[in-house]
């Protein structure tokens, strides 16, 4: 098992590139099964959460490669539309293979997702939004068994604003004869960099970005080249451990519009913040001071994907901080660890009370999580002496070369092998 290993107090300076967004991927690599053709995806970021979908595409019969930092998929060959839990295990993103699978050869056999245990992660929305367009569908023996042959355009209404249900419904009105509308449709950037790549390809899709998208049914998808849009949830990441140990950092390939809530949250605990096209440029040099209340909600509001690392930053911030947890059940499972380094916290369900402290202590702590992994090695960063963060396998499926990045920043830390 590997670990990072840190040396708290130093400050970050320098300028570091944002890789490609993971959740723009990953419905993208989804997606190119309907293409009749080759797609092509430049600069891409292969976390492992990546991999794991590029094996899933490559188990459906589709031939993948790497070149230089591009994807070359050859969607054409694929053959099957079944995929089995040894790969839909180890990702949540598998289930949005129901509707390009659905599109591709109108029928699905695919194994319960796996993922992050963040929560129960539900797929109803998933399943309520096909049977809207007349999918049938038999969930047996751990297994979502879809038959798409009668599959129809239709209206779908979605009493959550789901990322993946999306994404998902998307997909699989393509190829559907007239018109299928999306409404309550969720309003993330990564809807509507998949909506630019299915139109890439050739499809019809329009509103992404909107809680309203419509999708005009085509006959087929053509080859296609395309870059996803930056990880705002990387960038996010990297203000807020500026914030944590103070310093002056410059990231490129970003975009400032998708960091919003972030930006102005950052600019009340006292960060100087510059943005342009696309760079995001930070300064801080003063103990933060705490933000009092952050709630999660679903885009443009605070991304849940960014809680763990604001609410590590609240713990060193001057004050006391309210952070609400609305989209996850369990999205505070870092609270333990950060115990552990002197953190000040008490949760109360959904609502954690946060009493900054001025300095965390090192210790040997465990990643949840994706996110709460890397709270925890923002946490190290700023503590006393050394934090050894464990299970980094959780941080290796949503950050690309994290060590590396913040080692460029000035940061002591590096990757360990632990037996
Ligand atoms: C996507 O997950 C992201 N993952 C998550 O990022 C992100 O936290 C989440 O959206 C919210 O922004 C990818 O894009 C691969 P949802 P998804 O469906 O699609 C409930 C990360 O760290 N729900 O928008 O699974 C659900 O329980 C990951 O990169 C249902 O009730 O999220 C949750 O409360 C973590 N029924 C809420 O909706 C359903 O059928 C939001 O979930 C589906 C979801």
């Amino acid at each position: 098992m590997e670990s990072f290993y840190i040396k708290g107090g130093k400050k970050l300076n320098g300028e570091v590139e944002v890789s490609t967004s993971k959740n723009a991927l990953l419905p993208i690599l989804a997606g190119s099964i309907m293409c009749n053709g080759t797609v092509v995806l430049k600069n891409c970021s292969f976390y492992s959460d990546v991999n794991n979908m590029i094996s899933i595409l490559n188990s459906l019969g589709a031939g993948t490669k790497i070149e230089n930092r591009d994807l070359i998929i050859q969607s054409d060959l694929a053959s099957s539309y079944y995929i089995n839990e040894e790969f839909t295990k180890k990702v949540r993103s598998s289930i949005f293979m129901l509707g390009p699978l659905l599109s591709r050869f109108k029928m699905a056999k695919v194994a319960y997702p796996g993922g992050c245990n963040i929560g129960t992660r539900p797929i109803d929305l998933h399943i309520k939004g096909l049977k809207a367009l007349n999918v049938k569908i038999e969930e047996k023996h751990g297994y979502i068994y879809c038959d798409g042959r009668n599959m129809k355009a239709g209206i779908v209404h979605l009493d959550f604003p789901s990322v993946g249900a999306t994404e998902n419904l998307m997909m699989a009105s393509v190829f559907l004869n007239g018109t299928t509308t999306i409404y309550n449709a969720a309003k993330e950037p990564e809807i509507k960099d998949l909506q630019n790549f299915l139109n890439a390809m050739g499809a019809k899709v329009y509103g992404a970005g909107t809680g309203t998208i419509t999708v005009f049914g085509v006959d087929k998808l053509t080859s296609a080249e395309y870059c996803a849009i930056p990880d705002r949830i990387v960038a996010g990441t990297y203000l807020i451990a500026t914030c944590m140990v103070g310093g002056n950092v410059k990231l490129t390939n970003c975009v400032a519009e998708h960091n919003m809530a972030l930006i102005l949250k950052l600019k009340q605990a006292g960060a100087k913040i510059k943005t342009s096209k696309n760079n995001i440029e930070i300064k801080i040099s003063k103990r933060p001071k705490s933000i009092s209340k952050i709630e999660t909600q679903p885009y443009p509001g605070f991304p849940t994907d960014l809680q763990s690392q604001i609410l590590t930053l609240q713990t060193i911030s001057d004050g006391t901080s309210v952070i609400i947890e609305n989209l996850f059940e369990t999205r505070f499972k870092i609270f333990t660890e950060l115990k552990k380094m002197g953190a000040d916290i008490s949760l109360h369900d959904r609502m954690a009370i946060v009493n900054g402290v001025e300095m965390l202590s090192g210790a040997n702590v465990v990643a949840p999580d994706l996110r709460g992994g890397v709270g925890l090695v923002i946490a190290g960063l700023q503590a006393d002496g050394y934090t050894t963060v464990n299970d980094i396998y959780h941080i290796d499926r949503g950050y690309y070369c994290l060590e590396d990045d913040l080692q460029k920043l000035g940061a002591e830390i590096k990757r360990i092998k632990q037996n």
